[in-house]
């Protein structure tokens, strides 16, 4: 820049609105807040009256079908397809998009099309993905707001596997598009892989704090095994990879280690061995891996390319920079003699054979047979070329380890078998993030799966709102407390996750393991608060026609215990409560796979595992448990100080119940908090906990945890707690305290529309 002038000007990023350095630049460790205002109205042109579901009631969607077919077998001349068939690329940009999902957080995943944005469409391992999703383009822009993109792309990997020759167990729809990038999930402390041939982000130090700022959940769960890069939640061993290194870990070409990544991410995404192998070897049926070129004459990634690209990455100098000459990876070759046919080739030949090592053009390790004669597989683009068969380490772990041999014998020596195997694994790895069925949309969503976590459907008349009033009334004549009917709705319904719309009140799983014996909900408690309803649900259900389901009883029975609550501080409210729920049974629950619904931490119930060692300050666990209830930052703020005065704490303790009115719906909590009559006492070296000292005389007054104190010493959540505390504050405070836990109760129900737009 000349001396002298802005300094803003004369260059391309500087001077416009959010240019560096900004907040997080000059303060990396501060709360981001904000993370609660993601994806929001504002953002999406749709606006806030497009109903995703009503319009997919319009979709032709044998036409949809027949459209995706036609694409898969018409090349075009900016991207020609392999062997005359785009059903492959298809398929990998599909199996890319669903895979990022993780069960720890339910997070990653196919449901809101985030191929489309940063980080994830920029991911090395991702490469080329931008060309499969612009091919479909043509049907996206016939179909527009019809039908989303993230649908769309799940759509066309599973229609390019039954073009190919695979039944398929149906399709749902249901993923409504996000409109930016996802910024609270967090992928993992490593910079790019080593791989990435454009601009390499520097990797945070180990230790630094930047690194542990809430970008999701982290913690260490266990030993770690110093081979993995992994840590506990995430679903891939490294940023930037969907799974694994398929050249086996850090590139070591051992398909011994290869196995023990692929058993250890997959099992993060809540896949067995079974439906591990199946995936892979039904994956690798099709198709050809691309390394043509080496990976350092190939471009930026779409995020950082030039913007003659048109949102391209990776370009490609090398003749035409596609069809024979592509480079997506850097393996080169087919796995198959037949890649665009389900067949059993892949597994026949892999152990068939013998395989070596070696490179590809692109410089990367892959395999080859050892035997000249083994079959070979044709070029996808030189006619008459034909070229040996490839394996990848990833593709040999099956082969070498023992217990994914034996799925593989399995599969080899039943081929229908393997077909469904596959078939049902490819089912669930393209809906598990969807959520309960009923917000699967469409024609042909296929049977029901224990992953659904499946609830019975409505067989009885709903109770009306005499019944309503009238069964509130039998609850608080329980002699059950206000703390104990809201604390066993809390549990119920807070288990739910935005992430992949698990959990919530429905089903009243609470009453089931392993949720039953979680020390978060304080299980005597828990079981003594039941046992009173399933009384009072026996006495009423013997009455008449109309039945109440235990899930719907036990949000009811917390909807008395606020209307109580807020009563005896002198506000009359009126809970409101929508029925419709209805109970699971255990042998419909997958037990294993709703023990990672557990809080790990829980700032609403001042929980924390002290099992889990984690390394991240609890106030930021808990803004990520506020973000997966869909909160917002007032919503988050009434919500804690409420529960605070009722009493919620997991353990009984009065930790942030700076109120001598236990039970009773007040603003206490915020008065205490942003009181000047008290010094914060830290009461320990890692300042986890506190005390409250008054100024004048020294003494506790209160004690506190970083879950409570946040909201007063954090400078956005604090406004919301000084609005909270004033003069008009009580009032707001029991308002938003219903709206807020009516929405959470609610969170679940997308059985109930119209709820589900006004939350
Ligand atoms: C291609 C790795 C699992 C389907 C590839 C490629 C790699 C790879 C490196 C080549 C990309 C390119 O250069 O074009 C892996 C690894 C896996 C895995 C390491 C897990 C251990 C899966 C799964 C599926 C799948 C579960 C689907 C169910 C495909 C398909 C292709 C492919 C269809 C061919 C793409 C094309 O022809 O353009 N895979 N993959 N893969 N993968 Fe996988």
């Amino acid at each position: 820049a000349t001396q002298g002038a802005c300094p803003f000007r004369g260059t391309r990023i500087g001077g416009a609105a959010g240019s560096e350095p900004g907040l997080d630049h000059w303060w990396p460790n501060r709360l981001k807040v904000e993370l609660l205002n993601q994806d929001p109205p504002q953002a999406n042109p749709l606006g806030r009256d497009f109903d995703y579901a009503a319009s997919i009631e319009t979709l032709d969607y044998d036409a949809l079908k027949a459209d995706v077919r036609a694409l898969l077998h018409s090349s075009v001349e900016w991207w020609p397809s392999d062997y005359g068939h785009y059903g492959p690329q298809m398929n990998r940009m599909s199996w890319h998009s669903a895979g990022t999902y993780r069960i720890a957080d339910g997070r990653g995943g196919s449901a809101e099309g985030m191929q489309r944005f940063a980080p994830v469409n920029s991911w090395w391992d991702n490469g080329n993905t931008d060309k499969s999703r612009r091919l479909l383009l043509p049907i996206k822009l016939k179909y527009g707001s019809q039908v989303s993109w993230a649908d769309l792309m799940m759509l066309a990997g599973t229609i390019a596997l039954e073009d190919m020759g695979l039944p398929i167990q149906g399709f749902a729809f249901g993923r409504e598009d996000a409109w930016e990038a996802d910024r609270a999930t967090y992928w993992g402390p490593e910079g790019w892989n080593g791989k990435a041939p454009t601009e390499v982000p520097a990797a945070p130090q180990a230790g630094h704090p930047d690194q542990m700022v809430n970008r999701g959940l982290r913690w260490q769960g266990g030993p770690k095994d110093e081979h993995y890069d992994l840590e506990n939640p995430l679903g891939a061993s490294h940023q930037s990879l969907i799974y694994v290194d398929p050249e086996g870990p850090g590139g070591n070409g051992d398909p011994m280690d290869a196995a023990r990544d692929i058993r250890e991410t997959f099992a993060r995404m809540a896949m067995n061995d079974e439906e591990t192998v199946a995936l892979v070897a039904g994956g690798h049926a099709f198709g050809k891996s691309h390394g043509a070129v080496p990976a350092d004459r190939i471009g930026g990634a779409p995020e950082i390319a030039e913007m003659s690209a048109a949102g391209f990455g990776w370009h490609n100098p090398e003749g035409s920079g596609n069809a024979e000459n592509t480079m997506t990876n850097g393996i080169e070759g087919s796995w198959t003699p037949n890649p665009t046919r389900w067949d059993n080739d892949y597994l026949t030949n892999l152990f068939k054979y013998e395989w070596k090592q070696t490179k590809s053009p692109a410089g990367a390790l892959q395999w080859e047979p050892v035997d000249p004669d083994a079959p070979k597989t044709p070029d996808a683009h030189v006619e008459g070329q034909m070229n040996p068969l490839m394996m990848m380490t990833t593709d040999l772990a099956f082969k070498v380890d023992p217990d994914y041999r034996k799925v593989c014998e399995k599969f080899l020596a039943d081929f229908d078998y393997f077909t469904e195997a596959f078939s049902k694994a490819w089912h669930k790895l393209i809906h598990r993030d969807l959520g309960p069925v009923s917000r699967w949309l469409g024609p042909d969503i296929g049977g029901t799966f224990i992953w659904q976590d499946p609830t019975p459907p409505v067989d009885h008349p709903q109770v009306d709102a005499g019944q309503i009033a009238d069964l509130k009334a039998r609850v608080l004549g329980t002699g059950l407390s206000v703390p104990d009917l809201v604390a066993v709705a809390w549990a119920s319904a807070s288990t739910y996750r935005d992430s992949d719309k698990r959990g919530g009140a429905n089903g009243a799983r609470i009453r089931l393991e392993p949720q039953r014996g979680w020390a978060v909900n304080d299980p005597a408690r828990l079981d003594r608060v039941l046992d009173q309803l399933e009384q009072v649900k026996a006495a009423f259900d013997g009455e008449g026609a109309a039945k109440i389901s235990m899930a719907d009883l036990i949000v009811l029975a917390g909807c008395a215990a606020v209307e109580k609550a807020a009563k005896d501080g002198g506000h009359d409210v009126e809970v409101p409560f929508v029925p419709g729920r209805t109970d699971a049974t255990a042998e419909w629950t997958d037990a294993e796979s709703f023990d990672w619904l557990k809080p790990v931490v829980d700032g609403f119930r001042n929980y924390i595992d002290a099992a889990v060692g984690y390394h991240v300050a609890p106030e930021r666990m808990f803004l990520d448990k506020a973000a997966l209830l869909k909160l917002t930052a007032p919503e988050w703020t009434a919500l804690t100080g409420g529960l605070r005065v009722l009493d919620q704490n997991w353990d009984g303790s009065d930790r942030g119940v700076f109120t001598d009115r236990k039970g009773v719906l007040s603003n206490d909590f915020f008065r205490e908090l942003v009181s000047m009559d008290y010094a914060w006492t830290p009461e320990d070296a890692d300042e986890a906990r506190f005390a409250l000292v008054e100024r004048d005389s020294g003494k506790t007054r209160w004690t506190a945890t970083r879950c409570d104190l946040v909201f007063g010493s954090n400078s956005e959540l604090r406004q919301v707690a000084e609005y909270y505390a004033g003069a008009d504050g009580e009032a707001a405070l029991v308002r938003d305290f219903v709206k807020a836990w009516h929405k959470v109760m609610m969170l679940d129900r997308f059985d109930v529309k119209a709820e589900r737009k006004a939350a």
